[in-house]
């Protein structure tokens, strides 16, 4: 499949952090904005500490750098840039993670986030026909009652969050940690989703699907570890929303020649491909699909299936899901048969 044609086909994209898309450039201007004191020199030593060993050393940057965020105004312009971008590589939809608790234990009411990050979504619809649903992420190195804290103030703002999802330090906090707060949310109606399997072992999966009964796993690429986990994540098509470009720079692989997303694929999973944290990790969608077109080979019934996959494992409601199918379908139809 051609460049030019990854980058038409309507895509969805469903592991994104919003947090994640802080480019340096916007970092420097909420820090001046905010009189906020940034632990880089300039632009370009910004970029150089982007240099990761594993996805703790990620996090230390990434949580440093959501610092700058303060107001409304800048929750709003944060995610409002990201739908730009989006727009402009042809995602249609998005389902984007924000973790509250980044920014409330800083003392940043819960409003502020929300309603800054709402404010964009609305108007992302609205002037470039995007949609998007978002999900709430607990960070899993703090406590349980930290997570059902954030929960109560999520339970206000129901109708503006479709899921809760689990993230940040993933090694010695498996999902069972959070048993008790997914019964709960998940009682509440929300959706469920969660990191498993990106550093962990294929056990922290087995936990998301049996202990917080999630949708989807995000990342999930050490399944491969574990054949009956394989059969059964065949069997279900319980989705993986993987990250290569992520999986990259944070040592999960060493090269993106290595990366088992093809083997996912030849397996039967149903597997997505998503940008994770893109100012971060050195692309976005489209970048990430040309980073695996080429570095795996991949031919075009496989890109067109990964496409294909996105909107499957959405949370869109099964007509929109037909719609977008039709329309992606249509596109490709002269050029792959
Ligand atoms: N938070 C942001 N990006 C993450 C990732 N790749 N894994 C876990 N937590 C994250
Ligand atoms: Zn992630």
């Amino acid at each position: 499949m051609n460049n030019n044609l990854i980058q038409e086909i309507p895509k969805t994209e469903l592991h994104l952090h919003i947090e994640g898309t802080l480019e340096p450039e916007l970092m420097f201007s909420l820090a001046q904005r905010n009189h906020i004191k940034l632990p880089f020199a300039s632009l370009e030593k910004t970029k150089e500490a982007y240099n990761f060993s594993n996805l703790q050393s990620f996090l230390d940057v990434y949580y440093q750098g959501a610092n700058v965020l303060i107001n409304e105004q800048d929750f709003f312009d944060l995610t409002f840039a990201y739908l730009q971008k989006a727009a402009s590589q042809n995602i249609v939809h998005t389902e984007i993670f924000f973790d509250p608790q980044t920014h409330t234990d800083r003392g940043i009411p819960f409003a502020t986030i929300i309603n800054g990050i709402n404010q964009a979504l609305i108007k992302a619809k609205e002037e470039l026909n995007i949609s998007s649903y978002l999900i709430l992420c607990f960070l899993r190195h703090l406590s349980e009652e930290s997570a059902f804290q954030t929960l109560e103030e999520a339970l206000k703002y129901q109708d503006q969050i479709i899921g809760i999802g689990l993230d940040s330090s993933e090694l010695g906090h498996p999902p069972s940690k959070f048993k008790n707060v997914f019964k709960k949310a998940k009682e509440a109606g929300f959706l469920t989703v969660a990191h498993a399997g990106e550093e962990g072992p294929p056990e922290y999966i087995w936990e998301a699907i049996n202990i917080l009964g999630v949708s989807r796993i995000d990342h999930g690429v050490r399944c491969l570890e574990d054949q009956k986990l394989i059969d059964y994540l065949r069997e279900t098509q319980i989705p993986l929303t993987v990250c290569p470009l992520s999986n990259v720079k944070l040592k999960v692989f060493n090269s993106i020649q290595e990366h088992n997303l093809k083997k996912l694929l030849d397996l039967g999973l149903c597997v997505t491909v998503n940008s994770d944290d893109p100012a971060y990790f050195g692309g976005y969608l489209v970048e990430n699909f040309l980073a695996i077109k080429d570095g795996l080979n991949l031919t075009d019934s496989e890109v067109k299936k990964l496409v294909e996959n996105g909107f499957k494992a959405s949370f869109l409601p099964e007509e929109l899901k037909l719609v977008n199918f039709f329309r992606f379908t249509q596109l490709l139809t002269p050029q792959l048969f």
